[in-house]
């Protein structure tokens, strides 16, 4: 058996990375842009051209486990919008490579290795925001939309593996807030114990994938395992 983090240079991947290397009896891989050691492959999920090459590698390593923590809120030119002026289409394509087809590539990568007999376990890491029901507060117009394409993509992905294998099982998670490169412009606004360490959230994760269970296939999950509505 053996575990991928994709997305895993930094942030909860890094996190995860370093929590199952000291947890778990399972190979741990990762596949992240930047090179991040032996067990890793370097390649850029946003991509379609480096799918053929994580294809390779996964059929290789064979993974019943998959974490997705790719994602990108902001870089050094943009923030999250406040308003419907300052929507930006090249942002708006630049969030849904980042936070929705890195999934996508990854997932296209896996399912040729699917087989009747995989047993698999899928965790992308989304987020409550792209959730829209509990859009209570507006703005974050590219996040909030990309994430809420990615809990659509796991929906319809959940229900095409379920026709491979009975023993798939795929979920879109909230991690809750947790202090990476991410959130940092953001902690200010948030009360302290609801700020969470990479570590913390990393152990959260695990214990989410090894519980995962049908009632949770194609949903999107808060870090206790709890269903947020789409
Ligand atoms: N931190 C939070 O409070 C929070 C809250 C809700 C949801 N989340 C979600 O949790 C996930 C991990 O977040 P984090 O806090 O760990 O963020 P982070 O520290 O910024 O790490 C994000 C990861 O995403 C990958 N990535 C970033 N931009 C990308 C791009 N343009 N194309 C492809 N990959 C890209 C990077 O992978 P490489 O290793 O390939 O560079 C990086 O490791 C994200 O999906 C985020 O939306 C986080």
């Amino acid at each position: 058996m053996s575990i991928v983090i994709a997305g895993a240079s930094i942030g909860i991947g890094q996190a995860l990375y370093q929590q199952l290397k000291r947890e778990s009896l399972d190979a741990v891989y990762t596949i992240s842009r930047r090179n991040t050691g032996s067990s890793n492959l370097q390649a850029d999920l946003s991509n379609p051209a480096d799918i053929a090459r994580v294809r390779e590698f996964l059929q290789e390593i064979q993974p019943s486990q998959v974490f997705c923590c790719a994602g990108q809120l902001h870089d050094q030119d943009h923030m999250p919008e406040k308003r419907l002026s300052q929507i930006n289409d090249e942002w708006i394509f630049q969030s849904l490579r980042a936070n929705l087809l890195s999934h996508i590539h990854l997932a296209q990568a896996l399912d040729p290795i699917l087989t009747r007999k995989h047993a698999l376990k899928w965790i992308s890491l989304s987020a409550k925001v792209g959730s829209l029901d509990d859009n209570a507060l507006g703005g974050w117009y590219s996040y909030r939309m990309s994430k809420a394409a990615l809990n659509m993509f796991i929906k319809n992905l959940s229900i095409e593996w379920a026709r491979k294998s009975s023993d798939i099982l795929v979920a879109s998670v909230h991690p809750g807030t947790t202090d990476s490169e991410l959130s940092k412009p953001f902690q200010s606004h948030i009360v302290s114990d609801r700020l969470y360490t990479p570590q913390q959230t990393a152990i959260r994760l695990i214990s989410i994938m090894q519980r995962l269970s049908s009632a949770q296939h194609g949903k999107l999950l808060h870090w206790d395992g709890s269903v947020i509505a789409y």
